[in-house]
């Protein structure tokens, strides 16, 4: 069993609640399906984090997806802090039942736990550093790192565990793998920068016609080869010899998406 696996385990198994973050805009590409069987058990909720990058129409629809599926649903926007105050009371809604049934029977009451799990960037710590009002967890990834666990005080009948639980996305799928990189939730080595980009641009044409054309006055009628040259000859993005330079409209293209500025793009909608 990995370090990281193992770590989840025994942080699971100290919890109440386990709390998973997923991108809004790739809720099923950016959850690790295997915490359904390390979780099992615990009381769950799923958060759509990034919920601002996200098409609210999609959104509805994931959040119907996931209750159906019997989570708790919360959307949030961890950088402006937007829904976070729903944490709280969907806690103590899960803990309910477990706490009238400890009051009934005289029992001392000790506040649930909570734990925030998700794979690298969906922003777990940007959501850690506001549900607790201050910086205390390091943005970055170190799976492994062995250090104390640290309870912290959110309201005086719910801790969180101040790191988070790291996963690791799955991707043995390739759409699962571009929705990955199209995000930025891996490293653009693993796929060449200029090809996420195509497939992207491929992508946008058929999931929000007019996007392209609106923001970089592109044909959408063309080969997502020539719209993505024709991004870069638009903006000028262009070598000493006059030819498009590939990698500088790749970043900035990809930068922009990934920034919100195509607007609110979701990239997957739920298959039943
Ligand atoms: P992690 O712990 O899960 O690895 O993620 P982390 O909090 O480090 O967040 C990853 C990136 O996502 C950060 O951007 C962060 O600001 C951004 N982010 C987190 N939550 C949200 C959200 O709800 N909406 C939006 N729009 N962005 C979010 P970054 O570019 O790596 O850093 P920075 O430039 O913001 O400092």
């Amino acid at each position: 069993m990995t370090k990281t696996r193992r770590m989840m385990e025994e942080n699971i198994a100290l919890v109440d609640i386990v709390a998973e973050l997923v991108d809004a805009r790739i809720p099923l590409s950016s959850k690790n399906p295997d915490i359904d069987k390390l979780a099992v058990n615990k009381k769950r909720i799923i958060i759509l984090n990034k919920a601002d990058l996200a098409d609210s129409k999609k959104t509805d629809m994931w959040k119907s997806y996931f209750a159906d599926e019997g989570f708790k649903v919360i959307c949030t926007d961890s950088k402006t802090g937007n829904g976070i105050k729903e944490i709280y009371p969907a806690c103590r809604e899960l803990m309910k039942e477990k706490i009238e049934r400890l009051k009934a029977r005289g029992r001392i009451l000790v506040p649930s736990r909570v734990m925030i799990a998700g794979i690298p960037n969906v922003g777990k710590s940007t959501l850690i550093n506001k549900l607790v009002g201050r910086p205390l967890t390091k943005t970055g990834d170190k799976p492994g790192v062995t250090r104390s666990k640290q309870w912290v005080k959110i309201k005086k009948d719910l801790e969180l565990l101040d790191t988070p639980g790291i996963l690791w996305p799955k991707f043995d799928d390739e759409a699962v793998g571009l929705n990955l990189a199209f995000t930025g939730a891996i490293n653009d080595d693993i796929l060449e920068k200029n090809e996420i980009a195509v497939r992207l641009t491929d992508k946008l044409v058929k999931e929000y016609p007019g996007c392209l054309e609106d923001r970089y006055k592109v044909s959408e009628e063309e080969s997502p080869d020539e719209i993505f040259i024709n991004i870069g000859k638009n903006r000028g993005f262009l070598t000493k010899g006059g030819e498009i330079d590939a990698l500088r409209t790749a970043s900035v293209f990809l930068d922009e998406f990934r920034g919100g500025k195509l607007g609110k793009v979701t990239l997957e909608i739920p298959q039943k």
